[in-house]
């Protein structure tokens, strides 16, 4: 059978000095080396915190590069700055952030075809840029991208989900929340472009939530990090308050996917340590 398995990882959070998500992170990376999947997708936020910290990036990238399978990457607001118009963190995407994550990890976006789908995966920090000229560059990158595939299910990746609740919400008011996915303007010209060209499935990560949903032909998935959940259980959550990540196979009629690793990865607490609680 012509099966694909592919499996995504997203917010790995590494950072030199800063181990302590790093026991998960050998885990994920001895599950890889084991199991063998075709590729290893990595959905963004693959740096601890800063993204101009280069001493992280190094660390990230030696640790990434220790799995004996191909990866492709996606830049997440942690590795080139949030988005201009929705982002929270001080620092924004710009060229010079974009062109680090590039030298390091070869591409912030791509496309390709396997077991009759088309892949495509897109930097979703520029969605919203204010009018940067690479925001523009990769909308006319997309739209070929996903012609190309005309007639195959589409599986469309990148770091930060489209909404909260319905692809009609308006960007909140509040910081937090508007962050957490792409603002409205972006989200309505993705989804037109999705329904037009057979988008199936969209495969995000960035909450550090597990959620599964499907809506008007669309499956949403929200990925776990593979480090730790981030807010109090206290905190209105959408998804899944677990550490993980995805393994799917995609065949040409359809596509299967698991959470793997909730049960023997730790799950961490960033929260704690912002509140400045020891021990975790
Ligand atoms: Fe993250
Ligand atoms: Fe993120």
């Amino acid at each position: 059978m012509d099966e694909f398995r592919l499996v995504q990882v997203a917010d790995i959070h590494l950072g030199a000095g800063k181990e302590h998500h790093l026991d998960n992170w050998l885990k994920v990376a001895e599950w890889i080396a084991r199991e063998r999947p075709a590729l290893v997708v990595v959905n963004g936020d693959l740096i601890m915190g800063d993204p101009d910290d280069d001493a992280d990036y190094a660390f990230a990238r030696a640790q990434i590069t220790r799995l004996p399978v191909p990866c492709r990457y996606l830049p997440g607001n942690h590795d080139i700055g949030d988005n201009v118009l929705s982002g929270k963190m001080e620092k924004r995407v710009n060229d010079a952030r974009r062109a680090r994550f590039v030298s390091h990890f070869g591409e912030e976006r791509w496309a390709f075809e396997a077991a009759g789908w088309g892949f495509v995966g897109i930097n979703a920090q520029l969605l919203g840029s204010n009018g940067q000229v690479a925001e523009a560059d990769q909308w006319a990158w997309l739209e070929k991208a996903l012609g190309s595939f005309s007639g195959r299910r589409i599986a469309l990746f990148l770091h930060k989900p489209l909404f909260l609740d319905h692809p009609s919400e308006p960007d909140s008011d509040d910081a937090n929340l508007r962050q957490s996915c792409i603002d409205a303007v972006s989200r309505s010209r993705l989804l037109v472009l999705c329904k037009q060209h057979g988008v199936r499935l969209i495969s995000s990560g960035h909450k550090h939530q597990t959620r599964t949903f499907s809506l008007d032909g669309i499956y949403y998935i929200w990925a776990p990090s593979t480090a730790c959940v981030n807010s109090p259980p206290t905190t209105l959550h959408w998804g899944a308050r677990e550490v993980g990540f995805v393994d799917y196979r995609f065949r040409p009629d359809g596509f299967d996917h698991r959470i793997v690793g909730a049960d023997f990865l730790f799950r961490h607490e960033s929260y704690m340590r912002k509140y400045g609680v020891a021990g975790e």
